[in-house]
């Protein structure tokens, strides 16, 4: 009948079968198809199951053909059709019912599932409300409080929950189309009525503006959630055809936003940042059995992630005391797992058991098929270390550092193997954080550049391939936007203002208390190491040093930028920082002036993107997604702005060139535009654009 709706009779039942691989989501095909089909069955049949073909019955409205001109029939016009239907109208789920896809069952007129199916309403993921009567009908079945969770939330639903809430009225194991048949049979011989909810009352009101206020704290600046709130309060009070106006004004704001282009951004390059051409075909090296050398909080925080992950750890350590207090960091950050209830008592048993090994000698990682090291962040002990994996590890095991600054070439070349080492830079808590930047040596082999990806996947991490350079791509940006934030600190703007703009902006936390909690004594290192190369040009404030001699390291000495009282949460500024930066000024002749926050935040950005695009265009980051999502996942960056440089694409290209050629003004050496960005100004192309694969 249609080539994504196949169309059969069985009984009094008309089957209408999605088949639009790889999640059938509602393209206008698949939105035509079931238009068209539902009108046949009505000549045909007593009664019609939707259902869905391969993994999904359907993971909602097309993503992709968002932004584009609409086609009849729309999807919220369909949903109306399915739920007026004189047939009984039965959907029969699997795999999962999202977006636009609840919104189709929801106007069948009664919802199976099997056991493993999974509901939910994710718009406010992508920018977006759900737009085809998702907020007054799933509140109406389920009353607003439980409709305003899933739908502020977007998180998935169980099949056991979702028959609870009443958002399913069965669920049977089995094959979806035959235990779809027989339940819409049974409704046909039982006489059971149609049941549309748009029938159904409003659901009692709750306090909305209460909730409105709490989404949006808990937002830091999105916008979709709290507007999905007015789109179900509309539930409660507006009469249906009424509500579902006021759903699809709501619906057209969100889609007006750049909000909504960030998301769908991210939304897609998640998905696209592990796909890289090179690797197409190639064969990742089996890994089942890893070593980790380090026990600190990195080193067991990796050893946490590969045992979630399935694997055996073996993890090495300088001592048995210092074995022992591995042991002890990973059995801690397994019974945070056990407690949430993500480990049963018998998962945890057997990860710190039988698949957890503590050595203190190197032959105990003979048999890895990848050894990770997180040791002591210096040239010569990482030398050393790879030196003593090359003499013991079995041929073929990858052997992967976890620095986040050092020349992983040189590492490579302490090694008889260069072509199996690679940089594995995770981020701490590594069985948290999400990131991970695969850093690619000169000489790293294709096999192991994809047995990084893979292990990365293994682990539900976001994977990102980086070349070699100082910091890959996360730090050397950091570095960047962290030193404009000096600079602007030295000029009179105070860490305090700064990071409060940043998380107006939407950051996690701002710059300096980010540093407190890395640990000041990072950046302190750093700048020792850099100070021999440094041009004499370069703006570098003195002092965090001072704090650093003074002991304060941050959050693991109770002091830093902030000070921080054991049993609270966050810290209040430090009076000494403001003193030591006032001394500095004064030092170096600086007549401090006002920065508005809008400015703090122009200047952040500016660096950060500026840096970025060197970044992109040296090849360090093979495209800008690549930076975006590495931004998102890895620094706290909103990901409702969709990253640095899709913010840059949606700011104006022109504008931050020019911002950047007006800051050069005072400080020519800071902010030399970076030439990918003029070269893009020049040609009147944006980021997005090298996305799509147009070439540099
Ligand atoms: N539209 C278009 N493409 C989609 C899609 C959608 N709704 N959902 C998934 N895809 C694509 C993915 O981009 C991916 O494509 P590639 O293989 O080319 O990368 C492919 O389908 C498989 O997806 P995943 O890799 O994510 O597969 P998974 O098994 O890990 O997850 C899933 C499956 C849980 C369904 C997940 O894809 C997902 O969460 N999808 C989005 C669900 C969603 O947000 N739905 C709401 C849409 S908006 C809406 O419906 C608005 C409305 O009310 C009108």
């Amino acid at each position: 009948m249609s080539e994504v709706i196949s169309y059969e009779v069985h009984g009094d039942v008309a089957v209408l079968r999605i088949t639009n691989p790889p999640v059938n989501a509602l393209s206008h095909a698949v939105r035509q198809g079931l238009s068209d089909a539902m009108g046949r069955a009505e000549s045909e049949a007593k009664a019609v199951l939707i259902v869905g073909d391969g993994r999904t019955f359907i993971a909602g409205a097309d993503i992709t053909e968002f932004g584009k001109p609409p086609k009849d029939p729309w999807l919220p016009d369909l949903c109306n059709r399915i739920e007026a239907s004189p047939l009984l109208v039965v959907a029969s789920l699997h795999g999962a019912a999202l977006g636009g896809g609840l919104e189709v069952a929801l106007s069948a007129h009664y919802r199976t599932a099997v056991p493993t199916a999974r509901v939910g309403l994710p718009e406010v993921h992508l920018g977006i409300l759900p737009g085809a009567g998702g907020t007054q009908r799933l509140p109406r079945l389920t009353g607003a409080g439980a409709a305003l969770d899933m739908i502020t939330s977007g998180r998935h639903v169980g099949a056991a929950e979702a028959l609870k809430l009443g958002i399913l009225d069965h669920v049977e194991d089995g094959d979806p189309q035959s235990v779809g048949v027989a339940y819409a049979q049974t409704l046909v011989d039982q006489g059971a009525p149609r049941r549309p909810i748009c029938d159904m009352p409003g659901p009692e009101p709750v306090d909305f503006d209460a909730v409105h206020a709490d989404v949006l704290k808990k937002g830091r600046g999105q916008l979709s959630p709290a507007t999905a709130v007015r789109a179900v309060q509309a539930a409660s009070e507006l009469p249906f055809l009424d509500g579902l106006r006021r759903e699809r004004d709501l619906f057209n704001e969100l889609m007006a936003t750049d909000q909504r282009h960030g998301l769908i951004h991210a939304f897609f390059a998640e998905r696209a940042v592990s796909k890289l051409p090179e690797l197409k075909g190639v064969e990742p090296r089996p890994v089942a059995a890893m070593g980790v050398i380090g026990g600190g909080t990195m080193g067991a925080g990796i050893a946490t992630a590969a045992l979630l992950s399935g694997l055996t750890v073996t993890l090495l350590e300088m001592s048995e005391d210092a074995a022992k207090a591995a042991r002890g960091r990973i059995e801690g950050n397994l019974s945070g797992a056990l407690a949430r209830g993500k480990l049963s008592q018998d998962q945890y048993d057997m990860l710190t058991g039988q698949a957890l090994t503590l050595a203190t000698d190197y032959t105990a990682l003979k048999d890895a098929d990848l050894v990770v090291e997180a040791v002591f962040e210096e040239m010569s002990v990482k030398k050393d270390v790879f030196g003593k994996l090359d003499g013991v590890c079995k041929p073929g095991a990858v052997l992967a550092t976890n620095t986040s600054y050092l020349d992983v070439n040189e590492i490579a070349a302490s090694t008889s193997r260069p072509q199996d080492v690679i940089g594995l830079h995770f981020f701490s808590p590594a069985h948290v954080m999400k990131l991970l930047e695969v850093v690619v040596a000169d000489k790293t082999a294709p096999d192991v550049v994809a047995t990084g990806f893979a292990l990365g996947k293994a682990m539900r991490k976001i994977a990102v391939r980086a070349g070699v350079c100082d910091g890959f791509i996360g730090n050397r940006i950091l570095s960047a936007y962290r030193a404009c934030a000096d600079h602007m600190i030295l000029d009179g703007a105070s860490p305090y203002q700064i990071d409060a703009a940043l998380l107006e902006f939407g950051f996690a936390m701002g710059p300096f208390a980010v540093a407190d909690l890395a640990g000041l004594d990072i950046g302190w290192a750093g700048r020792k190491r850099l100070a021999p190369t440094r041009d004499p040009r370069e703006r570098v404030p003195d002092y965090p040093d001072r704090l650093c001699e003074a002991g304060h390291f941050g959050q693991k000495t109770g002091k830093g930028y902030y000070i921080y009282e054991a049993g609270k949460r966050g810290g209040v500024p430090n009076p000494e920082v403001m003193d030591l930066i006032t001394a500095e000024r004064a030092a170096k002749g600086i007549t401090p002036r006002e920065f508005s926050d809008q400015e703090i935040v122009r200047r952040y950005m500016a660096a950060m993107v500026n840096e970025a695009a060197r970044v992109v265009g040296e090849g360090i980051a093979r495209r800008p997604l690549d930076v975006d999502m590495t931004l998102i996942f890895g620094y706290g960056f909103p990901r409702y702005r969709g990253g640095p440089l899709k913010w840059a694409d949606l700011t104006g290209l022109p504008e931050l060139l020019k911002d950047i050629e007006t800051y050069a003004s005072t400080d020519a050496y800071f902010w030399q535009p970076a030439p990918l960005l003029q070269e893009l100004v020049r040609d009147g192309r944006s980021f997005d654009d090298l996305n799509k694969g147009q070439p540099l």
